[in-house]
């Protein structure tokens, strides 16, 4: 497994022009963390439950992080590369209370920057999980060492909320569509087309083996598909709606179970899980039998390694996709051969999307984020198990 990100890194030096690459770095499962110390329990009834749906960005678990530079000379910055939102904001080296936990941040001081300009304007955006707050500043960017944006706007924050403390990240950056993004600021990926031969960018998530490591992650590749991490074969899929990374799903069907009905899906990189309609999941529980665990508010099930599931089949268009157990059956540390099941239920009241395809979907197959045609491409992701 570990070696993986070598054969990447030799790859990146191979590079054309107008195709560049940031490796991906998981970070560790707070969810797990905290159930193999015994305190997750402890840490939800602290925190207000969302009843019957699950942040867009469930922050409580693991996800994709890259490393980016903002300002001259460059500062460092590990963000959580999120296409469920459409902004970048860092921490401020001014924000006191941002330090965080068992983490030592690498803020953005805006001083030390030459090139730094503040808007003197405010930044606020609202995840499901959390707010942050701060002000908006341009200065300059650069992505995977070799892709730079000159005035990028973005958020310099100095209040975020409870649940940022706990994550191991100096910043977020969004890749979704520019209607998402709040005080109407330009997202990073709009400023990078001019310098990509396609106006697209190819996401490859690695199988993580236990969720509570933090361990490589994958590859995210601006420009161009990533034929080396994934199959030749693309199935295009046209997008619904130009705010997330939204598409129509056809049907489902797991086990015994099949449904077939039109609803809306995002493809989320900033969601661990796999986000589904309540009535769905109820059906899901059944078919692999799950139990609710009422301490950490999660469906248990046999560890698939000494127990079969059914396969997830996601039906869209006229193709069919499918997600093995591997994927959604998840070690969390919970101990007497339990695992959790990585799917999560969501009631949106029939606004936004019902299905919420995040890294449990991502890391079957890579997903490929084309702008220019807007469309979503699916290849299967080749993993190294
Ligand atoms: C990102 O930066 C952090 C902190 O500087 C470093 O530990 C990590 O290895 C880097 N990850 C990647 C994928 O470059
Ligand atoms: C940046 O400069 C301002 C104004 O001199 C000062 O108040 C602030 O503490 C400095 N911040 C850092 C992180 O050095």
């Amino acid at each position: 497994m570990n070696h993986i990100p070598i054969l990447l890194l030799l790859f990146l030096s191979s590079c054309s022009a107008g195709v560049f690459q940031l490796q991906t770095l998981k970070s560790p499962s707070f969810r797990s963390k905290l159930i193999s110390e015994g305190r997750y329990a402890h840490f939800l009834a602290n925190q207000q439950l969302a009843t019957g749906s699950q942040p867009f960005i469930d922050f409580y678990d693991d996800f994709y992080l890259g490393n980016i530079t903002l300002g001259t000379p460059p500062q460092a910055a590990t963000v959580i590369l999120d296409t469920g939102s459409s902004n970048l904001w860092v921490i401020d080296a001014d924000c006191i209370e941002c330090e965080g936990f068992a983490y030592t941040r690498h803020p953005f001081n805006t001083n030390k920057s030459s090139t730094f300009e503040n808007e003197a304007r405010k930044f606020s955006i609202q995840y499901s999980s959390g707010a942050v707050g701060g002000f908006i500043g341009r200065d300059t960017i650069t992505i995977g060492g070799n892709l730079k944006i000159w005035f990028q706007a973005f958020g310099v924050a100095d209040q975020i909320a409870d649940v940022f403390q706990y994550q191991p990240i100096d910043g977020i950056l969004g890749l979704a569509w520019p209607a998402l993004a709040v005080d109407q600021l330009t997202p990073p990926m709009q400023n990078l087309l001019p310098q990509l031969d396609s106006k697209l960018f190819s996401v490859y998530l690695e199988r993580k083996v236990i969720p509570a490591h933090g361990e490589p992650g994958g590859l995210i590749t601006f420009g161009t598909i990533d034929t080396v991490n994934c199959a030749a074969e693309v199935d295009w899929v046209p997008l619904t709606a130009l705010s997330y990374w939204q598409f129509a799903i056809d049907g489902f069907s797991m086990g015994s179970f099949t449904q077939v009905k039109k609803a809306q899906a995002i493809s989320d990189t900033g969601t661990s899980w796999l986000g589904v309609p309540t009535s769905v999941l109820s059906q899901i529980v059944k078919q692999t039998k799950a139990v609710y665990d009422t301490i950490n508010h999660l469906y248990i099930v046999p560890c698939s390694t000494t127990y079969f599931h059914p396969d997830l089949i996601f039906t869209i268009g006229t193709k069919k996709f499918i997600v093995k157990s591997v994927e959604f059956v998840l070690d969390v540390q919970l101990g007497r051969g339990n695992c959790a099941l990585a799917i999560f239920g969501m009631s949106n009241g029939g606004f936004g999307p019902s299905w919420i395809f995040g890294n449990v979907f991502i890391r079957e197959y890579c997903n490929i984020y084309d702008i220019e045609h807007a469309r979503i491409g699916f290849a299967k992701a080749r993993q190294a198990f």
